[in-house]
């Protein structure tokens, strides 16, 4: 059987994908991608420029929800696992004829989609790794911003926590990351404002991205941000 390889395409600019990730993408015959319905996908965008030449057989793995339904519900779990195993076999079926290539925003083993399908497929079919950058250093680079420095540790958060949970984290951290913020902004906002830690984060909207933006928290207007906005709280922060 052919093998997988799993390629990070970084954050949003093209041109930071490694030298490796745009040699595999380019020699690709077959391409997989998560995908939300009706769009084209945040890592396909990355790399439409490298596959126009080339074009590769092309599998858009759709998720069947995103956040229309609670992801702790028996709905979205019983979904979204039928979903992931569709995935899988439907990869290995095209692993009879060719290598594919899944390409990851970001990434692939930092909070991404294709750990599923690794976990179901690892057993059975080869598959190789090709890393990314994150979201979170394309946020903190072209925030200018030091993230953490000799001894510091880093802590990173996921929006979708509770508030019990955020809050006892940023009680104890100082320098932190906190990823999917999109629909728990108010939440997520009201606990820092509590922790009195409102005035040093940062939201950096699509980093890397040509619509990126980057505002200072306090100035932020908007009840909700978009999926792909992450905030960033340093000990050095944001003057
Ligand atoms: C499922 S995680 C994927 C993380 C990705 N694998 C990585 O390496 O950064 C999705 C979350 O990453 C963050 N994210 C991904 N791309 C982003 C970008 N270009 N700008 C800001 N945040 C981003 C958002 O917080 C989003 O909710």
């Amino acid at each position: 059987m052919y093998s997988i390889y799993c390629v990070g395409v970084g954050p949003g600019d093209p041109e930071l994908l490694t030298v490796k990730a745009s040699r595999i993408i380019s020699d690709a015959r077959q391409i997989a991608y998560f995908r939300k319905k009706n769009t084209l996908g945040r890592a396909r965008a990355i790399i439409n420029t490298l596959i126009s030449n080339s074009a590769p057989f092309e599998y858009a793995m759709e998720y069947p929800v995103t956040n229309e339904v609670d992801f702790r519900s028996d709905k979205y779990k019983h979904s979204i696992n039928r979903f992931y195993d569709d995935c899988a076999n439907k990869l290995k079926k095209l692993l009879l004829n060719d290598d594919v290539v899944v390409i990851s925003e970001g990434d692939p083993l930092f909070y991404g989609s294709f750990v599923h399908l690794f976990r179901l497929l690892k057993k059975d079919v080869n598959i190789e790794f090709v890393p990314g950058i994150t979201a979170m250093s394309g946020a903190w680079n072209n925030s200018k911003l030091p993230i953490a420095m000799g001894d510091q540790p880093l802590t990173i958060l996921m929006g979708i926590q509770s508030r019990e949970e955020l809050k006892s984290h940023l009680e104890s951290s100082k320098n932190v990351v906190i990823m999917k913020v999109g629909t728990q902004l108010e939440k997520v906002k009201s606990v820092l404002e509590e922790t009195d830690r409102l005035n040093e984060a940062l939201v950096i909207e699509k980093a890397t991205m040509p619509e990126q933006k980057i505002i200072p928290l306090r100035e932020y207007t908007k009840s909700e941000a978009p999926y792909f906005s992450i905030i960033l709280i340093s000990e050095d922060h944001y003057e």
